[in-house]
């Protein structure tokens, strides 16, 4: 036998191996590169570590995930047009940016829709949650499942914000989303739509007053350091979508798409996990340094204020879908 094939016959046999032992060489398996906007020791690090543990471990180490936290590859549009391009294999986003790939998912994004966490789970895990996930394959991306950020709240630099009119004429940063952008026109504020990356900077040098975001947000950026004063708002639930890229996904067998759907759940769950842990203790961390909080407002006021918003977020999404939402128990 000459070189080349005696080299062909031990690959040969090497691969036949691996087949009955269920394992893969680390040189061998394939790399998942897994982008996410926030650090390593956030609620989306819990989800992308659980994601890349479960499928790891489930398909005896045939994938290996290569996490890019931190913005690495950009704001949260570009980890999105990667997965429509390739060049990422799987992402962990908020809906931001996502009703401008998907724009049936804005729905998810109006204020006060949800009337707790409890229920936003169950809408997202439930038939109607599930049926959004099916509508992202036609716009070239396969979600897998919905995780989570929390409620977002509003910060900002200038003053107390406690009521609705306090919102006047404020420059608030807001994610490039238009249902979000809609509400605090609506509202009286300045929405000032801006990627994620450019927002601490902004903040330091006064272009933008504020912005809003959840407390594992506001924990894990430590916000408290170029904002001043917190109001929890709660003014709109932040789902978190687990999304791979649809030539990545072609590439898999059943058993292997099974792995990366289990695999997304378990961080869509850890995702949960970590939000509850954080909002227990995020706001009195945020308090000890130094920021002015206001614990609530009158929502009812926040609601009314946004009935010109709501009869176009009717318009756009249907009734039907938002007596659907609030009818889950
Ligand atoms: O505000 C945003 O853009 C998002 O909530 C963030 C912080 C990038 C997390 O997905």
């Amino acid at each position: 036998m000459n070189l080349s094939r005696r080299v062909l016959a031990a690959a040969c046999a090497a691969s036949v191996l691996s087949v009955f032992t269920g394992t893969v060489s680390a040189q061998q398996a394939r790399e998942v590169k897994l982008g996410y906007a926030l650090a390593v020791n956030s609620h989306y690090g819990a989800a992308a570590q659980a994601w890349a543990d479960s499928v790891e471990k489930g398909t005896n180490g045939a994938f290996k995930f290569k996490q890019f936290p931190s913005s690495a590859l950009g704001g949260e549009r570009e980890l999105i047009e990667g997965l429509q391009l390739g060049t990422v294999e799987a992402v962990i986003v908020s809906t931001g940016a996502l009703s401008n790939f998907v724009p049936e998912v804005g729905v998810v994004d109006i204020p006060f829709l949800f009337r707790d966490t409890q229920h936003a789970r169950a809408v997202l895990d439930g038939p109607f949650g599930q049926d959004l996930l099916t509508k992202f394959h036609k716009r070239g991306l396969i979600a897998l499942a919905w995780g989570e950020q929390g409620f977002r709240h509003l910060t900002n630099n200038k003053h107390a914000v406690q009521k609705v009119e306090d919102l006047k004429g404020l420059k608030i940063r807001v994610t490039e989303n238009p249902v979000h952008i809609t509400a605090f026109k609506t509202l009286g504020a300045s929405p000032t739509p801006m990627s994620w990356p450019e927002v601490i900077g902004a903040l330091q040098q006064g272009t933008i007053d504020g912005q809003e975001n959840p407390i594992s947000v506001l924990a894990s950026t430590k916000l408290w350091q170029v904002q001043k004063h917190l109001t929890l708002t709660a003014h709109v639930y932040a789902p978190v979508a687990l999304i791979v890229s649809p030539n990545f996904w072609a590439s898999l067998n059943d058993a292997q798409k099974a792995a990366f759907t289990q695999g997304a759940k378990l961080g869509a769950l850890a995702s949960r996990a970590f939000v509850d842990a954080v909002e227990k203790k995020g706001v009195e961390e945020a308090k000890s340094h130094g920021m002015q909080v206001v614990t609530s407002v009158d929502q009812a006021a926040f609601r009314a204020a946004l009935e010109p918003a709501y009869k176009q977020y009717a318009t756009k999404f249907g009734q039907k879908s938002l007596d659907a939402i609030a009818a889950v128990k």
